[in-house]
């Protein structure tokens, strides 16, 4: 395989959908920004961008980017309030988002799509490959996809997309790619991406998922694709066209991913993860596990 060192140094994180799902708790607040234990969900993907040494981090944001911004910058006051008190712990707990990743931010307008949003990305990225992370997606540290993603851009060149196997009935919820092997352990060659495949139509149950190395080819390929599924411009959709002319900006790769991940703008995947990752804490674990037996055991029963 590759150098660990990867030349890949920027990492889009589109943020700027409506999460309709959520609502109303995303009426004023982007779905990024829900708390998962205590950090906000986007934190944990700026810190996995950082992790595969993507330190430039462009965030794709919508009309409720304030909080997006505060959480990744300095507050002066209330770190000074912290001093004051000598609760260094939380302080450097404050401290820690604003000095992660050297941060911008661009607007979307209107969210017409995440294909519409990866496109706002273009001036700030320009002619190097780079890696999109959804804001609302995340993969667990223990399982590191980005930086296998990374490797294998750098062996194969083109674009990579990761893939999840996922139940059959499951298929339509995601964009679906056609594969074929490589030899290569956990790495196919992708040959065509349907999004949201109806019943029947999906060419494999291989899911893409929130996590992509690509060409600079695709903003030419985005600013020629038209609406698609649900009438928003789909980056599937460019990425079909892509996988199916490797002449465009190289082949389409895909990641096989056998790791944790969670799906935070799913209300129910959300809730799964939180109790998760409290589960899994060192501070907050052990109290949390045992009312979580003591609740499942004993009150569970009372609301069958
Ligand atoms: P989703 O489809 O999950 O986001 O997009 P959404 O539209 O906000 O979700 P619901 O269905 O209404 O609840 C995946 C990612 O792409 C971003 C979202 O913020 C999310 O991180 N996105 C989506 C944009 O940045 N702009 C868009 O126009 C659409």
């Amino acid at each position: 395989m590759t150098s660990p060192r990867s030349r890949i140094s920027k990492a889009v994180i589109p943020a700027a959908g409506l999460g309709t799902r959520f609502l109303p708790a995303t009426k004023a607040t982007p779905k990024e920004m829900l708390p998962v234990v205590d950090q906000p969900a986007i934190q944990y993907v700026v810190e996995e961008a950082t992790s595969a040494g993507l330190t430039d981090v462009l965030m794709i944001t919508g009309r409720n980017k304030r909080p997006l911004e505060d959480h990744f910058d300095r507050n002066y006051e209330l770190e000074e309030t912290l001093r004051r008190k000598g609760d260094e712990s939380r302080l450097s707990r404050v401290q820690q988002s604003s000095e992660l990743a050297t941060m911008h931010y661009v607007r979307q307008g209107d969210p017409k799509g995440l294909g519409h949003a990866v496109l706002c990305a273009a001036p700030h990225v320009g002619e190097q490959p780079f890696a999109v992370l959804l804001g609302d997606d995340l993969i667990d540290p223990r399982d590191p996809l980005l930086t296998r993603m990374t490797a294998v851009q750098e062996q194969h060149g083109g674009s990579v997309v990761a893939l999840l196997e996922v139940d059959p009935e499951q298929v339509h919820l995601y964009g679906c790619a056609a594969v074929e092997p490589t030899g290569e352990d956990g790495v196919v060659r992708v040959t065509g991406l349907v999004e949201k495949p109806e019943p029947g139509e999906a060419p494999s149950n291989f899911a893409v998922i929130g996590r992509y190395v690509l060409d600079p080819a695709v903003f030419g390929v985005l600013r020629r694709t038209g609406p698609g599924r649900g009438g928003e411009i789909q980056l599937t959709d460019a990425l079909q066209s892509m996988a199916e002319d490797p002449g465009i900006g190289g082949p389409v790769h895909g990641v096989i991913f056998r790791g944790r991940r969670y799906d935070t703008g799913d209300r129910g995947d959300y809730l799964r993860t939180i109790v998760r990752l409290a589960c899994e804490r060192e501070d907050l674990g052990p109290d949390f596990r045992a009312w979580l037996s003591t609740y499942v055991n004993e009150e569970m029963r009372t609301l069958d």
